[in-house]
């Protein structure tokens, strides 16, 4: 269809999540955080007693997720993240999510002109057709420092060393594997927030999207 979509991809903590959605707000599109999606599958895993490497059980429960699971409470942890990270290198899992994705993007929900969606692979696999590519990143003591902040202001009492490590940890793991990395696709737009407020990195997004729509 003629749906317009911008992708947003880039590492753990670069702000992906919060320049999608002012985005889309500010272009009345709809919004897809497609992390949310391997978090599901990553604590439907757990919740089990299964191994979130075990590539045939995280297929299956890929293929059962249900609306139920994308609204359970403990999908932004921290321990839900890396089960995330291990079931996305797993192919049967990626496919059994493609089209869902695929969906939301060419008839975005409320019949809204546009879909902005965030992940690692929207540009080279999910939408490599997006009119808009952005691939966000920021130094890893920066988007550590975000993250910590998120996870101390929620509650959960872990050192600054310890998210840096994760972090580096789910990064390596995502640039590594052979479905779909991360990486930036050839003709996506980079953009480092490590020293930008997020109106910064609005504008500064806005100012590439009207080059290119
Ligand atoms: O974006 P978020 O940190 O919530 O994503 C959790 C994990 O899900 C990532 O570390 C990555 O392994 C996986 N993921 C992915 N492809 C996407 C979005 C997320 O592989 N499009």
């Amino acid at each position: 269809t003629n749906s317009v979509v911008i992708a947003v991809d880039g590492p753990v903590a670069a702000g992906k999540g919060t320049l999608a959605r002012r985005l889309a707000d500010k272009y009345g599109y709809a919004y897809l955080d497609t992390g949310s999606l391997y978090r599901a599958v990553g604590a439907k895993v757990l919740r089990a007693g299964g191994d979130p490497a075990d590539a045939g059980f995280a297929t299956r429960m890929a293929e059962s997720l249900e609306d139920s699971d994308l609204t359970s409470k403990d999908l932004r942890s921290e321990a839900v993240g890396l089960a995330a990270s291990k079931v996305a290198v797993v192919p049967g899992v990626r496919a059994a999510l493609l089209d869902y994705q695929q969906r939301f993007a060419s008839q975005p929900p409320g019949g809204k002109p546009g879909a902005v969606l965030d992940g690692r692979d929207i540009g080279t696999v999910v939408c490599p057709q997006a009119q808009v590519k952005l691939f966000v990143t920021a130094r890893d003591e920066v988007r550590a420092g975000r993250r910590h902040k998120e996870l101390m202001d929620k509650g959960e009492n872990v050192t600054f060393e310890r998210v840096l490590d994760d972090l580096r940890r789910r990064d390596e793991q995502d640039r590594a594997r052979s479905a779909a990395p991360l990486r930036p696709a050839d003709d996506a737009h980079l953009l480092d927030t490590s020293d930008l407020a997020i109106e910064a990195a609005v504008a500064a997004a806005v100012d590439i999207i009207a080059r290119k729509l």
